[in-house]
């Protein structure tokens, strides 16, 4: 069944392009932070074992939500690997960085994605769908908290 919420086809079009680079972003960072979780060494390795777990955690639980406000404005959801590759703008880790890179790296995505989803706020906003706007405004608050978190363990 065809949506009948207020927001025009080429609106609906646009919001479904940003969410689904966002969903892609998300899912790829998700993997790098458990990547990291799973592969971090050093003096510091219990605490950033513990910071990448809650983060890979929250990033985790973020993907249904996205994923899901896709479903909500009627369609479909791009959930193989081979979409979101074509989609996102986290670029993957090859080797394994030492566990202040894999800080920076993190850091550098969540700020990536924080300038990404300030766009698409205003973009979702002026197609009229506040409903989106509402939900990455909420989403952006989140990745400047974790980036912040990631920062101060740059900062001495
Ligand atoms: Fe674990």
């Amino acid at each position: 069944m065809k949506t009948n919420i207020g927001i025009s086809k080429a609106d609906t079009t646009k919001v479904i392009t940003i969410l689904s680079h966002y969903l892609s972003d998300s899912y790829y960072l998700y993997l790098k932070t458990h990547n990291f979780h799973w592969n971090v060494t050093g003096m510091h390795f219990q605490n950033l074992h513990k910071l990448f777990d809650d983060q890979y955690n929250a990033l985790f639980s973020s993907l249904d939500e996205i994923a899901e406000r896709i479903r909500s404005l009627g369609e479909f959801v791009p959930g193989s690997y081979m979409q979101m590759k074509e989609l996102t703008c986290i670029k993957e880790s090859k080797e394994i960085p030492n566990d202040r890179e894999m800080l920076k790296i993190l850091l550098d995505d969540h700020e990536t994605i924080v300038r990404n989803l300030r766009n698409w706020i205003e973009e979702a906003n002026q197609a009229s769908d506040v409903g989106t706007g509402d939900f990455l405004t909420a989403r952006i608050e989140e990745h400047e908290k974790t980036a912040w978190m990631l920062r101060s363990h740059l900062e001495s």
